[in-house]
């Protein structure tokens, strides 16, 4: 069974201030740190580290290519589904507060050059039941999840970010969503019974709903909810935890363990990723990861 991610692809400027800046307010940033990011590349990078091989499919620019395919085959993803094109490398502004929180300012770039050319190429590469990974970042997503879903692969939609999604994209055909809490109000179109309004609303679906420090819960129709508290830690920088989250939630999944064992690793390895700075940089390693579970 092959896993394959198919995303976006970003240069991440992290920016550490004492407050996120308002409208006609100028802050200063203590440091800056710039790399690789984007939630395509974050949940590959999550999902290789977990352990399984994993392939990402979409578009960097031409300028930033060879480092990017350098930085890929470091970690370990297979990248030769990464398309260069004209436009310039996708880029987030990444403001993070002393709290740890993040607020972001994301320019789509070659994310947005994903057509259908690319998809039906990695589409190409899929047969049913094999594992495919999408967020919201890159262009064309309607017509991704309408082919993935006429090919018969497991469909695994982080509807993240989520602002016109209910709208716009076939919600319908994923088989497993990976949403926040805000995320999951959106998809449900209601601030109550949200967990309950999901599964009416898409009954067919599996959801892994991230309640912040909280913990996280795995819901789906006719199944015993199963639920995680999340480890109490200090975080310096919440960016890529959710993506780190989804990426070892998936490789687990795609190794055939159980939901329960699915939510453990995924639910410390975010544990691990906020303690450190930045987001594909702050994903544990599996042996990190199995050491920390077995205190
Ligand atoms: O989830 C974190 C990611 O969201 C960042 O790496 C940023 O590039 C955006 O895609």
């Amino acid at each position: 069974m092959k896993t394959m991610v198919m995303g976006s692809i970003n240069i991440d400027y992290v920016y550490r201030v004492a407050r996120f800046t308002r409208p006609g307010v100028t802050v200063p940033a203590s440091a800056l740190e710039k790399g690789w990011g984007g939630k395509g590349l974050n949940q590959s990078v999550a999902i290789r580290s977990g352990g399984a091989d994993v392939l990402l499919a979409g578009c960097v620019g031409r300028e930033d290519s060879a480092e990017l395919l350098a930085f890929l085959r470091e970690k370990g993803v297979d990248a030769h589904l990464v398309s260069r094109t004209d436009k310039p490398t996708g880029h987030t502004i990444i403001q993070v507060n002393e709290a740890g929180e993040n607020s972001m300012l994301i320019f789509g770039g070659a994310n947005r050059a994903v057509d259908g050319e690319l998809i039906g190429r990695a589409l190409d590469e899929l047969a049913p039941g094999d594992l495919l990974v999408m967020q919201n970042e890159i262009s064309n997503m309607p017509l991704l999840l309408t082919r993935a879903r006429a090919k018969g692969v497991r469909m695994i939609l982080n509807v993240s970010p989520v602002e016109g999604a209910p709208d716009s994209l076939p919600l319908e055909t994923a088989d497993l969503f990976f949403l926040n809490e805000h995320e999951a109000k959106a998809v449900a179109r209601t601030d109550a019974d949200v967990e309950g309004a999901l599964l009416r609303r898409y009954p067919a679906a599996a959801f892994v709903i991230t309640y912040g420090a909280k913990g996280a819960a795995v819901v789906a129709a006719g199944v015993r909810r199963l639920w995680a508290d999340a480890h109490r830690v200090r975080a310096v920088d919440t960016t890529g935890a959710g993506d780190t989250f989804l990426g070892y939630y998936v490789s687990r999944m795609a190794k055939g363990a159980s939901n329960e064992e699915c939510l453990r690793y995924a639910t410390q390895a975010a544990a691990l990723c906020v303690q450190r700075p930045g987001a594909a940089p702050s994903i544990p390693l599996l042996e990190e990861v199995e050491r920390a579970l077995a205190r």
